[in-house]
C-alpha cells in the first residue's frame, strides 16, 4: 500500500495503541491535508478530552512513538501533529508505483458478484438524454468493479413490455414491417410511438385492435411474438449504435428487459401472497412495507397486481430482485436509475427484505442519477418542447469538436478520429465529473472547453505528455527512473500520484466516479505546474534529473490514461 494517507493512518494508529493502550488502535487519527506540512493528524484534541489530559501532552506522546517515522512530525498549535514525509520515502514509493502494472490499485478480497442495472431505455419511446447519463455512469461503475477484481453482471433492464406494445404492433402492421424497422433503427422511436398514440386516441377500430393485440401478446401467440421481436430487434440495433459510438461495454448478452420476467410474475405474486408479505386491498395485491406512509398517514402500498389483474413496474422489479439474488448470486446490486424513482426503489428493497428475498448480507443500492437540465435550468428539451434525439446530440458533440481542432493541421482521417474521441469524451466526462445525484446542466460550450475539469482538458493533458516522449524519441514505457523528486512541484505531483490506488478503491466501493475525475483533474493541474517549473528535455538538465523527470512524466501519463479508461473516456494519441 503506497497511499500516504493510509500509511499514515496505520502508523498513527500503532502509535496510539502503544502510547495509550490497545483499545485505541482503531481510533480514526483524522489525517488531513495540511497547509503547513504534507498532512496533519488531529486526533490528539479529541483523544485528550476522553483521557482528560492536555492536548499538547497527548500529541507529544504520539510523536514520541513515531520516532522511526520516514519523515518529520511536529506538534503545533493546541495539539496538531504536522507530518512531512521524507523525499526519500516518496521517491521509493513512486518508483514502486511505476514498476507496478496496476499502479498501486489493489484487488478486493473476497471478490463479490456485483449486479449493475444501468442504461435501461424504454423501447416504446426514444432513448433520451436522461438514459445517456444512467448509461455512462453505470458503465464507469462496471469498469471500476471489474478492475478491482469483482465479478460484474450487467443488466440492461429495458422497458420492452406492457400495454403500449398492443398499439405499437398494430401500427407496425399498418405501415409495414420494412418501413417500421427502418424508422426504429434510425432512432425514430418517439415518432413511431406518437403516430401509434394518435391513432389509438382518435380511431376506435385501431384502439380495439390494439387492445386485442395486448391480449394475444400476453397469451404468447407465436405470430404476435414474432412481430414483437421485429420491433424489439430494430430498436435494440439503434440502442447498440448509441452504445457503440459512446464506447459503452453493454452487449446483447446483457439485455434483461422487463419482458424476461414476464413468465415469473404470476409466481412472484402467488409467493408473496402465500408468505403473507402481500395482501389484497381494494382488489389489488399490495405489499405495505413498514415505515412508508402517504400524506394522509395511511400505509403506502407497493402494488404488485392491479385490481384488473395486470402487472406493473413494481411486479417486474420484485421478480428481478429475486432473480438477481437467487440466480445471479449477487452480493451487491446497484440500480443506476433516475433520482425521481427513489421512493419506488426504497419500497421495492423494503418489500424484498420483508419477503426474505433480499437477505441482510446482500446490499441493494439505488445510485441516484440527477435530472438533466437545459441551460435554462429546466428539464433538457429542444425549443419546440420535445426531447432531443440522442444520436443528434452525439453528432453535434463531434461537429463541435471537429470545429475546435480544425486549425491543428491534421489529415482528414486523423482529424475525424480525434474529433470523435474529443466529442464523446466531452459528453461522457461531463456526465461523470459531477456527483451522480446532483442535477446537471447540459452545456456544450462548457463540456467542450479546453480548460477546467473537462474531458478535452484531460485528453489534452495526456496528449501533451505523449508529445514530450515523441520529442525525446522514446516510448513512455522506456522511462524507468529512478524518480528523485527534488523541486517542490515534482514532489507535490509525486505525492499526489501515490494516492491513486486508494482513491480507486474508495470510488469503486462508494459509487463515486466524480471523485476519480477530481483526482485526475488535480493530477493534470499539478503536472502543468511541474512542467512549467521543471524543464525535462532542455539541454542543461543533468542526465539523471532528465531521467527522473521523464519517469515522472510516464507515471503521470499512465495514471491519467488508466483513470480515464476506468471512466470509459477515450484518449486520443494526439490532439
Ligand atoms: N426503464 C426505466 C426508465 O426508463 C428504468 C429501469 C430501471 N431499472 C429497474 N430495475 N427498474 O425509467
Amino acid at each position: 500500500m503506497t497511499d500516504p494517507q493510509t500509511v499514515l493512518t496505520e502508523r498513527v494508529q500503532q502509535a496510539l495503541a502503544h502510547a495509550f493502550g490497545a483499545e485505541h488502535a482503531d481510533a480514526d487519527p483524522l489525517i488531513r491535508p495540511s497547509q503547513f506540512a504534507d498532512f496533519q493528524a488531529n486526533v490528539a484534541m479529541s483523544l485528550a478530552k476522553r483521557l482528560r489530559r492536555a492536548p499538547r501532552e497527548v500529541a507529544e506522546a504520539i510523536r514520541a512513538e513515531l520516532s522511526d517515522f520516514p519523515g518529520t512530525v511536529e506538534v503545533s498549535g493546541p495539539g496538531f501533529l504536522n507530518i512531512t514525509l521524507d523525499d526519500g520515502w516518496i521517491a521509493v514509493e513512486a518508483q514502486r508505483m511505476l514498476a507496478d502494472p496496476r499502479l498501486g490499485v489493489g484487488t478486493v478480497t473476497p471478490t463479490q458478484t456485483v449486479v449493475i442495472d444501468y442504461s435501461a431505455p424504454n423501447a416504446a419511446k426514444e432513448m433520451h438524454v436522461g438514459h445517456l447519463r444512467t448509461t455512462i455512469v453505470g458503465d464507469a461503475l462496471a469498469r471500476l468493479h471489474e478492475h478491482v477484481g469483482n465479478t460484474v453482471v450487467r443488466q440492461n433492464h429495458l422497458g420492452d413490455w406492457g400495454t403500449p406494445f398492443g398499439m405499437l404492433i398494430e401500427h407496425l402492421l399498418d405501415i409495414g414491417e420494412e418501413a417500421a424497422v427502418g424508422q426504429l433503427e434510425a432512432g425514430m422511436g418517439t415518432e413511431f410511438y406518437q403516430a401509434a398514440r394518435v391513432k389509438f386516441d382518435g380511431d376506435e377500430a385501431f384502439k380495439q385492435r390494439a387492445r386485442v393485440r395486448v391480449t394475444t401478446l400476453q397469451s404468447g401467440d407465436p405470430e404476435t411474438l414474432r412481430l414483437w421481436h421485429v420491433f424489439m430487434d430494430a430498436t435494440v440495433r439503434y440502442f447498440n449504435k448509441v452504445y457503440g459510438r459512446l464506447g459503452v461495454t453493454l452487449t446483447d448478452a446483457d439485455i434483461a428487459g422487463e419482458s424476461m420476467y414476464n413468465p415469473m410474475l404470476e409466481r412472484t405474486c402467488a409467493d408473496l401472497e402465500a408468505s403473507g408479505t402481500a395482501e389484497l386491498s381494494e382488489g389489488a395485491l399490495c405489499v405495505f412495507p413498514p415505515g412508508f406512509t402517504g400524506s394522509d398517514d395511511k400505509p403506502l402500498p407497493l402494488i404488485i397486481r392491479k385490481s384488473d389483474g395486470g402487472y406493473g413496474y413494481a411486479t417486474t422489479d420484485m421478480a428481478a430482485i429475486r432473480y438477481r439474488v437467487h440466480d445471479l448470486k449477487a452480493a451487491r446490486i446497484l440500480y443506476v436509475v433516475g433520482a425521481d424513482q427513489a421512493l419506488h426503489f426504497r419500497m421495492v428493497f423494503a418489500a424484498a427484505r420483508q419477503a426474505g428475498w433480499l437477505p441482510d448480507e446482500v446490499s441493494a443500492e439505488h445510485v441516484q442519477i440527477g435530472m438533466m437540465l437545459g441551460k435554462d435550468g429546466r428539464r433538457f428539451k429542444t425549443r419546440s418542447g420535445e426531447s432531443i434525439k440522442l444520436t443528434d446530440l452525439l453528432d453535434e458533440a463531434v461537429e463541435r469538436a471537429t470545429a475546435a481542432i480544425a486549425d491543428r493541421g491534421y489529415d482528414a482521417a486523423t482529424q475525424a478520429e480525434i474529433a470523435r474521441a474529443v466529442g464523446m469524451g466531452a459528453v461522457k466526462y461531463a456526465d461523470l465529473s459531477v456527483s451522480h445525484d446532483s442535477e446537471y446542466v447540459f452545456d456544450f460550450d462548457r463540456m467542450l472547453g479546453f480548460t477546467g475539469n473537462t474531458g478535452p482538458y484531460m485528453q489534452y493533458a495526456t496528449a501533451r505528455i505523449r508529445s514530450i516522449f515523441r520529442k525525446a524519441g522514446m516510448e513512455p514505457a522506456e522511462a524507468q527512473g529512478a524518480i528523485t523528486p527534488g523541486e517542490p512541484a515534482e514532489r507535490a505531483l509525486s505525492l499526489h500520484l501515490l494516492g491513486f490506488g486508494e482513491l480507486v478503491s474508495q470510488v469503486t466501493a462508494q459509487s463515486e466516479p466524480h471523485r476519480l475525475c477530481a483526482f485526475l483533474f488535480e493530477t493534470a493541474s499539478l503536472f502543468s505546474t511541474f512542467y512549467e517549473q521543471c524543464p525535462v528535455l532542455r539541454s542543461d538538465v543533468a542526465p539523471e534529473v532528465r531521467a527522473s523527470r521523464l519517469a515522472l512524466c510516464a507515471l503521470t501519463l499512465r495514471t491519467l490514461e488508466t483513470g480515464l479508461d476506468l471512466l470509459g473516456v477515450p484518449v486520443p494519441e494526439r490532439m
